[in-house]
């Protein structure tokens, strides 16, 4: 898969991401904020790295001009909804790229493929209630809120954290590209 946007692109992850991925991953402002522990070494991050090349439906991030890895977004099966056509979304980004608008437009990206490319009825996506820019990202994207969830999940820290919830039905995708 490939997609181009105007500042970034989204392609197939490779092993010779490594070192950008262990770079981008260790920093503890990353990870916590999408659920996961910062990366403590290379091994870790490759091995983090491996099972999302094999288990597929994660992607790299990078700007146009570079091909070095900055982020990754993911096309999963979450499971909170009982239905085979969600198709849930996570992301995340090296902060020395943070709020230049490169996630919302990845993410625009991904929702345009999904619909267009696949089969897929309902896409869900949901951050850490505290998670204001990942929130953001999400509204600017056009996704209906769903709603909270209390105590949504205990972390490796453990800190147990409530989540907010959205989607967008390939209905609402539609109605939104007629008016775009
Ligand atoms: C969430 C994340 C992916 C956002 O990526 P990004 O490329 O910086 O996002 P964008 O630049 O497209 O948009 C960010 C928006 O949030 C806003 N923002 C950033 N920090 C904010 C904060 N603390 N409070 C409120 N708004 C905030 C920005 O101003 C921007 O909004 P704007 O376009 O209206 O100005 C990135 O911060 C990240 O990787 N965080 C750590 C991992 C993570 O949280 N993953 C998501 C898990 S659900």
């Amino acid at each position: 898969m490939k997609l181009i946007g105007t500042k970034i692109m989204i392609r197939e992850l490779s092993f010779k991401d490594q070192e950008a991925f262990y770079e981008y991953g260790k920093n503890p402002n990353v990870g916590p904020q999408a659920g996961w522990k910062p990366f403590p070494n290379r091994e870790v991050a490759n091995q983090v790295l491996s099972g999302m090349i094999l288990n597929k439906g994660t992607y790299a991030i990078t700007l146009k001009t570079n091909p070095k890895l900055i982020g990754t977004i993911s096309i999963y099966n979450y499971g909170i909804r009982k239905y085979n056509k969600v198709k849930s979304l996570g992301y995340s980004l090296n902060e020395a790229y943070w709020n230049k608008g490169i996630m919302t437009e990845a993410v625009r990206l991904i929702i345009q493929y999904v619909f267009e490319k696949t089969d897929c009825e309902v896409l869900e996506v949901g951050h850490h209630s505290d998670n204001y820019a990942s929130k953001k990202v999400i509204e600017h994207c056009g996704f209906q809120y769903d709603g909270r969830l209390c105590k949504f999940k205990k972390l490796y820290d453990g800190r147990v954290v409530d989540a907010d919830f959205y989607s967008m039905t390939r209905e609402d995708y539609e109605r939104k590209k007629k008016y775009e």
